[in-house]
């Protein structure tokens, strides 16, 4: 195992019925802005019942920006961090996913990047998301109400943030960012669309797979944790197709998606996040849900990896879907197998495995290329190793699916 420090000061406040505990946990005397999405926040009744809790107690004052996008984008954003400014407000509160949660980190880190004028400076601001977020040392406090679980971003301190106009979508992250609090109301998300329950099913279970997939360190701890999150998102992903009202499902793939991403299993292992860069620019050249663009990607990578990642391929064909080589049987085939076994999982969650299904073809591989260059993507996986050329591979296998 390597060295490693691990920090994470998020309070989760988990269950039906916690978004009344907004009231302790937003100062009482806070001038607060709550940020939410394009209106499921509203229709489903969750913006009313925040509203009602932070006029429970105390003298707040309360502000409202909605309209943040899915994959957010950068001009809405500032939008919202000039009504910070406008307002001095001290705490921001995300009532949404991970696009409201991510975004709400941005406006939170940007807010302070003023022009003479008073605005938030564009320049400014995208100067810092192509790469200096991390060097920003203030941010306005904010707190989560989490309303689908996918992205862990309720318990980490990144995010992702879209620019069409640049045709970029780019990750950032700075601990300033760390949510205060973040609450999960499992029944929360009985109102989102199948597609959406099962997008976030997947982009946890690749979540877990970028930052298991690699070498191993004899990590065990991590090892076990990661197999055993894969192994429930696969158990309770077909289960929630089975039976959607079913709260103790509900409540797993909400406690599941968190952890997946809460920094725990990444700590003091190799990572590699291939499948989600190549993924983000599927999402800005295509508007692909994010985590469709991950289930087109992944099955490629582990298939065109499968020499350097050849420990973790037979750990994981052998810990998390239980097949154990016989005697005929080369290391490549079980690999195969365990490859094939992924896709059919996620084809039964009704997601695509390649760029066919998501009506692509070949052409589609030379402007992922070039957006991956020009956003300096060009060393990617866990030994720096994925130049553009093997993106390439991955994008050509990717095309049509192997078991289809
Ligand atoms: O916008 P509204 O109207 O709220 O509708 C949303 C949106 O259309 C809807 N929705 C959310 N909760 C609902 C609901 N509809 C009905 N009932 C509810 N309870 O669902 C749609 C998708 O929402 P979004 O927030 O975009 O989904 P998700 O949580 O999957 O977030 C995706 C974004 O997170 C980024 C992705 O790149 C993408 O931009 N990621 C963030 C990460 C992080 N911070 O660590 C890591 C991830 O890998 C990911 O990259
Ligand atoms: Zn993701």
């Amino acid at each position: 195992m390597n060295n490693f420090q691990y920090y994470n000061p998020v309070r989760i406040v988990f269950g039906e019925g916690q978004i009344e505990q907004l009231s302790d946990l937003v100062p009482t005397d806070a001038r607060v802005l709550i940020t939410y999405g394009g209106g499921s926040a509203e229709r489903t009744g969750t913006l009313d019942e925040v509203r009602t809790a932070l006029s429970a107690n105390g003298n707040r004052e309360v502000f409202e920006f909605g309209g943040i996008e899915p994959n957010p984008e950068f001009v809405t954003l500032l939008k919202a961090a000039d009504q910070v400014n406008e307002h001095n407000i001290d705490f921001i509160l995300a009532v949404g996913g991970g696009s409201v949660i991510d975004g709400s980190k941005f406006v939170a880190l940007v807010s302070s990047l003023k022009e003479d004028d008073g605005t938030v400076s564009r320049e400014k601001a995208w100067d810092a998301l192509i790469g200096y977020t991390k060097k920003l040392d203030s941010a306005v406090d904010l707190g989560a109400v989490l309303t689908i679980p996918a992205t862990g971003s309720e318990m980490n301190s990144g995010g992702v943030v879209n620019y069409s106009e640049r045709q970029a979508k780019l990750p950032f992250g700075n601990p300033l960012a760390f949510p205060k609090f973040s609450i999960l109301d499992p029944a929360k998300t009985l109102t989102l669309p199948d597609s959406q329950v099962m997008n976030g099913v997947a982009d946890a279970f690749v979540h877990v797979m970028e930052q298991y997939l690699t070498y191993p360190v004899n990590a065990k701890v991590q090892d076990a944790f990661a197999e055993s999150l894969l192994k429930i998102l696969i158990e309770e992903g077909h289960a929630v197709k089975a039976d959607p009202n079913n709260m103790e499902t509900r409540k797993n793939i909400m406690w599941t998606a968190t952890m997946a991403l809460n920094g725990l299993i990444g700590t003091g292992v190799p990572q590699d996040w291939t499948t989600h860069m190549i993924g983000h620019e599927l999402t800005s050249l295509h508007a692909i849900d994010h985590a469709r663009t991950l289930t087109i990607v992944l099955p490629s990578v582990m298939r065109e990896l499968k020499d350097s990642k050849k420990d973790k391929l037979l750990q994981y064909a052998r810990n998390v879907w239980n097949i154990e080589a016989n005697n005929n049987q080369s290391d490549d085939e079980v690999i195969e197998a365990a490859i094939v076994r992924t896709e059919d999982f996620f084809r039964d969650l009704g997601l695509p495995v390649s760029l066919a299904d998501a009506d692509l073809d070949d052409s589609a591989i030379d402007p992922i290329i070039e957006q991956l260059e020009a956003h300096k993507m060009v060393k990617l996986g866990e030994h720096n190793k994925n130049d553009l050329t093997v993106s390439r591979r991955i994008l050509e296998r990717a095309t049509t699916s192997k078991a289809s």
